[in-house]
Order: C-alpha cells, then sequence, then structure tokens
C-alpha cells in the first residue's frame, strides 16, 4: 500500500484507483478536495449527493449552502476548512452509506487524515460522529468536544442537512457552532496538548497516528 503522496490530490487519485467500494459502479465519480486547510479544521460528512456527485466537490448543495453560512457566522469562510465524507462515492437515492461501504472507504479517510494532521474533527451526523467515538449518540453529544486516542479533539455536530428537514435543528446548528467558535477561541484540549509546535501529533511517532487513525 502506498503511503508517500506529496499531495492531496496524488492521494486521491490513487485510492480513486485502489478501493473497494461497491458505489463505485454507480456513481459518476469520487468526491474529494484537494486543498489541505490552513487552519487545521476538518469536517466530515456522511457521503455524496447528487450535486456533489455531478461536480466532484464534497457539500455544495443545499447542505453545503448551510454549512457555509454556519461557517461564516463564526467568521471562517469554506476556504479556511476542509471538507470530507466517511463514504467518497453518492449512494443510489441518497440512501444512507452501509456498514461495507464505509469500511471500504474508511483507509482512505484515514490516509486523508493521516495526510492532512487536522487539530481539530467535526464529523457531521452520526455515521461520522461514531466512526471516531463509536458507541456514543450524536443526539447526546452535539455541540461537544469528545477526546480521540490520536490527541485529535472530535468534536461532535450534527449534519447540515437535517436543518432542511427540521427547522427546528437549524438554530440548535447555529448554537452549536457558537458552542465550537468559543471552544477554538479558547484553545481547548487543543493548546493543552499542542504547545510544542501546534501539532497535535508532535509527540507520536508516525507508527503510533497510523495505528491510531487506522482504527
Ligand atoms: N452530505 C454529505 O454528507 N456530504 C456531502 O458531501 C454532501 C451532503
Amino acid at each position: 500500500m502506498k503511503t508517500d503522496f506529496q499531495t492531496l490530490k496524488e492521494l486521491h487519485e490513487y485510492y480513486a484507483v485502489n478501493n473497494r467500494c461497491g458505489l463505485r459502479k454507480v456513481a459518476t465519480q469520487p468526491v474529494y478536495e484537494i486543498t489541505p486547510p490552513t487552519s487545521g479544521i476538518v469536517f466530515i460528512g456522511e457521503a455524496p449527493g447528487k450535486n456533489e456527485d455531478l461536480q466532484g466537490k464534497p457539500f455544495v448543495g443545499a447542505a453545503g449552502k448551510f454549512l457555509n453560512q454556519l461557517l461564516e457566522s463564526i467568521g471562517f469562510t469554506r476556504e479556511d476548512v476542509y471538507v470530507s465524507n466517511t463514504v467518497k462515492y453518492r449512494p443510489p437515492e441518497n440512501r444512507e452509506p452501509t456498514d461495507e461501504e464505509k469500511n471500504s472507504c474508511r483507509v482512505w479517510l484515514n490516509a486523508e487524515l493521516m495526510f492532512i494532521k487536522p487539530k481539530i474533527l467535526i464529523p457531521l451526523g452520526r455515521h461520522a460522529f461514531e466512526r471516531f467515538v463509536p458507541g456514543a449518540k450524536i443526539s447526546a453529544s452535539h455541540g461537544q468536544p469528545f477526546e480521540h486516542p490520536s490527541g485529535i479533539p472530535v468534536f461532535a455536530m450534527y449534519h447540515p442537512a437535517v436543518a432542511l428537514y427540521n427547522p427546528n435543528l437549524r438554530d440548535v446548528l447555529k448554537e452549536d457552532f457558537g458552542k465550537l467558535k468559543n471552544y477554538l477561541d479558547n484553545g481547548g484540549e487543543l493548546m493543552k496538548n499542542e504547545k510544542a509546535d501546534n501539532s497535535v501529533f508532535s509527540n507520536k511517532t508516525k507508527t503510533d497516528i497510523n495505528d491510531i487513525l487506522s482504527m
């Protein structure tokens, strides 16, 4: 398995060929971003929808527009952050991804994270949240930070698409983004872990990180 990628584009192009996701046969193309975030902030959604499938970019449809508004409400632009998905191909009819589909994209997502070395992970919705905090419920956890064995804090967030179907959750998401801003402004676990060189990976070997992120 190749691990020495020079760019994210190279990494994605490798995994677009070397993956066993069954959705590959039915999707138009894989969906991913190729620019690492200047902020170290990484959001992880569920799976691409129709617009994403057509454009090859994550969160460019209605949920993406709301995500952009939420980011702007706390002083970030979409370009400041990186957005990915647990599954890189659109499931037919926008159904939820299966465990098998999530598992077959797992090493791809792990490789992305190892390349980027995020300062904070923000799973959007249940599928991404369960990947990082197994067994926890998003309904009880949203708007709160969680520890992850990698040392990277995981800040639980509802998926922006829920607000399109349930207007009450629109306000919850706005509030939770406010909590995220407070968390970032106050450093949270982030500062405690990273005094040395601003990298949560600073005191871990490459093998440790691979083991941790490959879980
Ligand atoms: N919903 C997701 O989870 N991901 C996308 O890329 C778009 C919508």
